[in-house]
């Protein structure tokens, strides 16, 4: 889709002016295109992530629909869920990315996407949500309606398992694995605080230092939270 298409139809419709933030998503998936599986060789342990999807799938019932949101090559996260038998439904915004999560995750329904996209009646509902490392490519002024967007797409009491990299940057440009990318983040008070306001409970938190194996990608500290929709 042309970047012109992304700001026709890719914006949340009716959460609190989502539909009125400029979005800019130039060199976003043209750099996870480039990236491919080179992603999950520069990032091996993810003992973390794994630890997150496994509250998920484990507090989710059988066969729960789950959405992996900005969902990369489907390693570990959609794999993680699909194989503990949940319908996932991946969305990111990268085709190479999809092309991989598609061959490794054969029984997933992947599509291309904007998370801004997902207020759209189409998507239904969900279960649960997985957003490992997905809300950190988009502004901080639009995590705030991104969250409230994900409130909107879970069942009430819906599960919500976030990460995000301790950081105080804004749509912060960075080299990554050969490209460059737009990160933002917070700390961990400002982070909590924001997920609450978006209408989640903060169920339960884990901190991570990670080291990747690439050199150009400096250690950083991961955070994950445990969320439930509130009502
Ligand atoms: C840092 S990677 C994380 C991948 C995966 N969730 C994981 O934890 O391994 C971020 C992913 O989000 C995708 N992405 C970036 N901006 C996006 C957007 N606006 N909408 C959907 N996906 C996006 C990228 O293509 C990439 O696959």
């Amino acid at each position: 889709m042309s970047e012109e298409g992304w700001l026709v139809s890719g914006q949340g419709q009716g959460y609190e002016g989502y539909d009125r933030l400029a979005i800019d998503r130039s060199g976003q998936a043209e750099a996870f295109d480039a990236i491919g599986d080179r992603y999950d060789e520069a990032f091996p342990h993810k003992e973390g992530q794994l630890a997150a999807g496994r509250w998920l799938a484990d507090a989710l019932p059988p066969g729960s629909r789950v959405l992996d949101l900005g969902c990369g090559t489907g390693l570990p996260t959609a794999a993680q869920l699909a194989d503990a038998g949940h319908r996932v439904v991946g969305v990111d915004l990268s085709a190479g990315m999809l092309k991989l999560a598609r061959d490794n995750v054969p029984t997933g329904e992947f599509h291309q996407a904007d998370i801004a996209s997902l207020g759209e009646e189409r998507w239904g509902r969900f279960d649960g949500i997985a957003a490992f490392f997905a809300l950190l490519m988009l502004p901080r002024a639009e995590i705030p309606h991104a969250l409230r967007m994900l409130h909107g797409l879970l069942r009430p009491e819906g599960l919500l398992a976030l990460s995000m990299v301790e950081a105080d940057v804004d749509d912060y440009a960075i080299p990554f694995l050969g490209n460059t990318i737009r990160v933002s983040g917070y700390l961990r008070d400002e982070l909590r605080q924001v997920v609450r306001d978006a209408g989640f409970e903060v169920a339960g938190e884990d901190s991570y230092a990670y080291a990747p194996a690439s050199t150009d990608v400096p250690p950083e500290i991961q955070l994950f939270l445990h969320c439930r929709r509130r009502a």
